[in-house]
């Protein structure tokens, strides 16, 4: 019998890719940067599965490239932001992704973009490399303190809730805001408090973003929302660029609207090398690495082979993000 077909569209784990090399005839993309969108489709084409990530983009083009044999999609990432999951939806195609394994990893690299961007460690790092320290100063380089700082968590998921656990143990008084209002139990859990956005963005001295990137969340923190915030607050994101309105964020920043703020992602991605912000010594971006352990690399990619050969062997996937595919008629064959 033959095997299916299968492309991989980066090099991911050992851990993801053995097992799907076991399994089926898989191409995998061989090079560091995404393959071109045409180059995509063409590998794609006449594929049982395809293993996406979040620079893939997966749509009506795409799934018409791929063809109707197609059986899952399984995304490398707990966001799914790339993947048009009602197109895949309408087609009964199910979509995975990597949900749970990577909440901690990302909650850390939340509390050190906090940490970094409040006591200025990249300023003082550039700062001695330079050859400016000269002597200890009372004045140099001075920044919020962290622990007994109000947070304010926006999106109180997993993730949010991972960086809650953190605040605590910094005895931060902790207030959240999402679209649905926690459990009661959670908040007490947590000793978190439930505020409308913008007053918990006036309260905060630190607010942490941890929501999915959706039309309503896109452009989130814009001038307006931004101009709630303490001119001595911190601002990092470790959920999507495009959650910031970008250039409102660079005015907030040079006008001292904001203290710091710490990226994880950008919009695009990469920024641009001339972007604005990247002039700014009070903030701090990194490359999107907030799930960027090998044991959490590891472990997505274990979930992610396991949502695509689940899907290859028509069973449910692990994770799927549209459930509603099995609820309904048995999909056209
Ligand atoms: C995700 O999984 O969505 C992250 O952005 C990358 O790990």
């Amino acid at each position: 019998m033959s095997r299916p077909k299968v492309f991989v569209a980066r090099q991911i784990p050992e851990d993801g890719l053995r097992p799907i090399l076991e399994a089926t005839d898989a191409v995998v993309w061989p090079e560091e940067l995404p393959p071109p969108r045409d180059e995509l489709l063409r590998a794609v084409a006449g594929c049982d599965g395809v293993l996406t990530l979040l620079t893939d983009r997966v749509d009506d083009e795409f799934l018409d490239a791929a063809g109707r044999q197609l059986k899952v999609v399984s995304n490398y990432a707990v966001g799914f932001d790339n993947v048009d999951v009602p197109a895949c939806t309408r087609r009964g195609i199910p979509v995975g992704n990597t949900p749970g394994v990577l909440t901690d990893t990302t909650a850390d690299l939340a509390w050190a973009l906090m940490m970094a961007a409040a006591r200025r460690l990249p300023e003082g790092d550039r700062y001695v490399r330079a050859g400016k320290w000269k002597t200890w100063g009372p004045m140099l380089l001075l920044g919020p303190d962290v622990h007994g700082s109000t947070i304010g968590i926006v999106g109180f998921g997993r993730i949010g809730q991972a960086v809650a656990r953190r605040a605590a143990g910094f005895g931060m008084p902790i207030l959240y805001h999402d679209v649905r209002r926690a459990e009661a139990a959670v908040e007490a859990a947590y000793g978190a408090t439930f505020l409308p956005l913008e007053e918990l963005l006036a309260r905060s001295d630190f607010v942490s973003l941890h929501v999915n990137l959706t039309p309503e969340t896109r452009g989130l923190m814009n001038a307006e929302k931004l101009g709630w915030m303490k001119p001595t607050a911190v601002l990092v994101n470790t959920s999507r660029g495009p959650v910031i309105d970008q250039p409102a964020l660079a005015d907030a920043l040079r006008q001292g609207t904001i203290f710091a703020a710490a990226l994880d992602v950008t919009d695009p991605e990469p920024i641009a090398p001339d972007d604005p912000l990247l002039d700014l010594d009070n903030c701090l971006v990194v490359p999107h690495i907030a799930s960027a352990s090998p044991a959490t690399r590891g472990k997505m990619g274990e979930m992610a082979a396991a949502n695509l050969l689940a899907g290859l062997r028509g069973e449910r996937l692990p994770t799927p993000v549209n459930p509603e595919i099995y609820e309904g008629a048995p999909r056209p064959a």
